[in-house]
């Protein structure tokens, strides 16, 4: 089968579960923020999906059953700065992939969404219902592509499985990947570069929030959860079930402020911080109901307490990287 992005963080745990499960996982991505040294359970086509016919020509080598696609830029704060990039790349690169998929009859589409779709619930627990009105161009165009596999699912029969994540952490416990973004702007590893002493400190982006302790509550979810929920919705489909739309996290929020002191337990040491301005486009909390993939996927999470996410963080981030 085949895995867009699998060379980045969440692809390339979702490569270690597929290939675990007994599938052989083809990675196809562009490099641009993923590292070949992640691609270590199948082979990798370096291919932009951008490139309908070098994707073609991957298919029609491979001739996949079902893809996982996770290739796309990520960053809240980017997509307000340079949202034509995110539409370009998310919304062209996915239109791209699923009339390829259409055309070499691979049916089966797992794709990888996020909670920034439903923007500001006023403190809200999420449901998959609720209501998608997202505040920046990374959420908009995720929540495009997620309307344009609704309708090929009519038009073409690409039948899909769609996760909606929450804040993804930790890495794999064996450590042979994890998380490593160049530049890096996710929570938990900057908290982790501040303590070993890799920058001076880490900023908290807005101390005014409506929230207990006036900082932004994220729902944090252990990517080995999250990519066992995919594995789970590969066999729903394999299994011959219905379209279907669920939230991954784990159902609990932490502020800013948690995460850091969290992090100062785990680590036994200081963690040098300093209080900034709010970040654009950020939501003051979001924390995720996942009750549908637990009742229909059989989905739970095993290793998404904070202590958990950040320890094997943690261990990854003390003993390796990728060299680019
Ligand atoms: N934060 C800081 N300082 C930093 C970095 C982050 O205070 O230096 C705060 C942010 O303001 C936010 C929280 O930490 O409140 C988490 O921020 P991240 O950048 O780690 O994650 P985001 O919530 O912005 O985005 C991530 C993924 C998205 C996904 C989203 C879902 O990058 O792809 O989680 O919430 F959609």
């Amino acid at each position: 089968m085949i895995v867009t992005g699998g060379a980045g963080y969440i692809g390339s745990h979702a490569c270690k579960a597929l290939f675990n499960a007994g599938y052989m996982p083809i990675t196809v991505d562009n490099l641009s923020t993923g590292w070949s040294e992640a691609v270590k359970f199948g082979p990798l086509e370096k291919v932009d999906l951008l490139d309908q016919p070098a994707l073609e020509r991957v298919f029609g080598m491979y001739r996949p059953c079902a893809v996982m696609h996770f290739a796309a830029f990520s960053q809240v704060g980017e997509s307000v700065d340079d949202p034509a990039k995110y539409w370009r790349n998310n919304v062209i690169g996915s239109l791209n992939l699923f009339e390829t998929c259409a055309a070499y009859n691979c049916e089966k589409v797992i794709f990888s969404s996020t909670c920034a779709t439903y923007g500001d619930h006023d403190n809200a627990v999420l449901a998959e219902t609720s209501e998608q009105r997202p505040v920046n161009a990374y959420g908009t165009s995720k929540r495009a592509v997620e309307e344009i596999l609704q309708q090929m699912s009519k038009s073409a029969g690409l039948k899909h499985v769609i996760f909606r994540y929450f804040n993804v952490a930790g890495a794999d416990p064996d450590g042979e990947i994890g998380e490593f973004h160049k530049p890096e702007t996710h929570l938990i590893p900057l908290i982790l570069d501040a303590i070993d002493g890799k920058r001076d400190a880490i900023t908290i982006f807005g101390t005014d929030y409506e929230t207990h302790d006036g900082t932004c509550i994220r729902d944090y979810v252990h990517v080995c959860d999250l990519v066992d929920a995919h594995v789970s919705g590969l066999r729903w489909l394999e299994n011959r079930g219905s379209d279907r739309i669920y939230n991954i996290g784990s159902g609990t929020g932490f502020s800013v402020r948690e995460v850091i002191e969290q992090a100062s337990l785990v680590t036994d040491r200081d963690v040098p911080f300093i209080e900034g301005a709010r970040r654009p486009g950020d939501c003051s909390k979001l924390v995720s109901g996942s009750e549908l993939a637990h009742v229909e996927l059989g989905w739970e999470p095993k290793r998404s307490s904070l202590d958990h996410m950040i320890t094997d963080a943690w261990r990854w981030h003390q003993t390796v990287g990728y060299q680019g």
